[in-house]
């Protein structure tokens, strides 16, 4: 029997059980290992490179996969050590294939395909936004669908709904820059550092509301998303202060900022409450990190009268837990055992 058909097999005899999996994650500057068993983390592992790309002012892509080929097998022997396992005691291996960093995405499919090649074991790709949903399934392990999912990543903002893992209907989407996206264009034009969300979020908290921002759509009856408008307004009262010889007030305008992109994010999710009568929403995702965003969600929900599920802020930002626990939902829907042929596709 090749590779392919054991994979098979032995995915096929996983269907109904609690499977122990090894999960990889390098689609950014996160070089990530986690070892869980069903929704239950064992062990999870992140080596940032954070520190790496703060001198760039953002993630370097060829430097970003040279610095995961660095540390992805260490990382491993970690997850696995600090979940008192051996390569043996797994029954499948998970990795992000996407979306992401094509050469960084690379590293983690590669190793992942040799691994569970060399193990015999069947290989599971994972979309790194169906990893961030499955955040949701650690914090809360009784989770069911259906519910409303709010995903708030660097790339990605979006309103779902999740009739099952394997239906995931996307509501509404942003028609121009994600908001983890915007956090970082406009922490570069405060001034901070990267990442900008942390940065703009620790500003703001000694800033007032105090400088006007534009609201998209006003009136407009769909769940769409929208950030370049309230970006472009901080870009271009920096410019005008600048200018005139004025000085901005920083904590001001990233206080300004974060409540415009915040305000957007809750209104979406109250609407899509509204109108589809599924009172549950899961927050996902980076900027779902945020206290401001998650104490705004949490508000709404006790106003309105609908559940809000926040996951550990470690759990927000990328992981490979996340990637586990998708994985284990992949194959409880029936998922196929991915091929050696298997490649990363950035734009997934
Ligand atoms: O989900 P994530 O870790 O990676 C992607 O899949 O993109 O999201 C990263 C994004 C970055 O834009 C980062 O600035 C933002 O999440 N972020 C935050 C916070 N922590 C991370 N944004 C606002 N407030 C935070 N505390
Ligand atoms: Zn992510």
């Amino acid at each position: 029997m090749g590779y392919q058909q054991i994979a098979d097999q032995k995915l096929n005899a996983l269907r109904n059980g609690t499977p122990t999996i090894l999960a990889i994650e390098s689609s950014c500057d996160e070089t990530a290992a986690a070892v869980v068993r069903g929704r239950t983390v064992l062990s999870s592992v992140i080596s940032t490179q954070i520190e790496i790309h703060k001198r760039f002012g953002g993630v370097v892509p060829e430097i970003a996969s040279r610095n995961h080929l660095a540390a992805i097998d260490a990382v491993v022997r970690d997850a696995l050590r600090q979940a008192n396992l051996e390569k043996t005691d797994l029954d499948a291996v998970a990795v992000t294939y996407g979306a992401g960093l094509l050469g960084a995405l690379l590293v983690g499919v590669s190793y992942a395909k040799a691994y569970a090649y060399a193990l015999g074991l069947p290989l599971i790709a994972v979309d790194h936004i169906k990893g961030h949903v499955a955040a949701n399934y650690i914090a809360h392990p009784d989770l069911q669908p259906p519910y409303l999912c709010l995903i708030t990543s660097g790339g990605h903002t979006e309103i779902r709904r999740v009739d099952a893992f394997d239906r995931m209907e996307v509501l509404g989407s942003t028609r121009d820059d994600a908001v983890g996206e915007a956090f970082d264009k406009v922490a570069r034009v405060l001034g901070l550092s990267y990442p900008g969300g942390p940065a703009i979020e620790r500003l703001a908290t000694e800033g007032a509301p105090t400088y006007p921002m534009p609201v998209a759509f006003k009136g407009e009856k769909h769940l769409d998303f929208s950030y370049s408008g309230i970006k472009t307004a901080v870009i271009n009262l920096a410019a005008n202060a600048k200018a005139r010889g004025e000085e901005i007030r920083r904590a001001d305008l990233a206080r300004s900022f974060q409540d415009a992109a915040v305000s957007m994010l809750v209104g979406r999710a109250a609407e899509a409450v509204r109108r589809t009568g599924i009172r549950t929403v899961a927050l996902a995702g980076g900027v779902g990190a945020n206290s401001a965003l998650r104490d705004a969600l949490s508000e709404a929900g006790k106003r309105q009268g609908f559940a809000v599920l926040l996951p550990p802020k470690p759990l927000c930002t990328d992981n490979a837990a996340m990637i586990g626990v998708a994985a284990f939902e992949e194959i409880r829907a029936g998922a196929t055992a991915a091929s050696l042929s298997l490649d990363a596709n950035p734009d997934l």
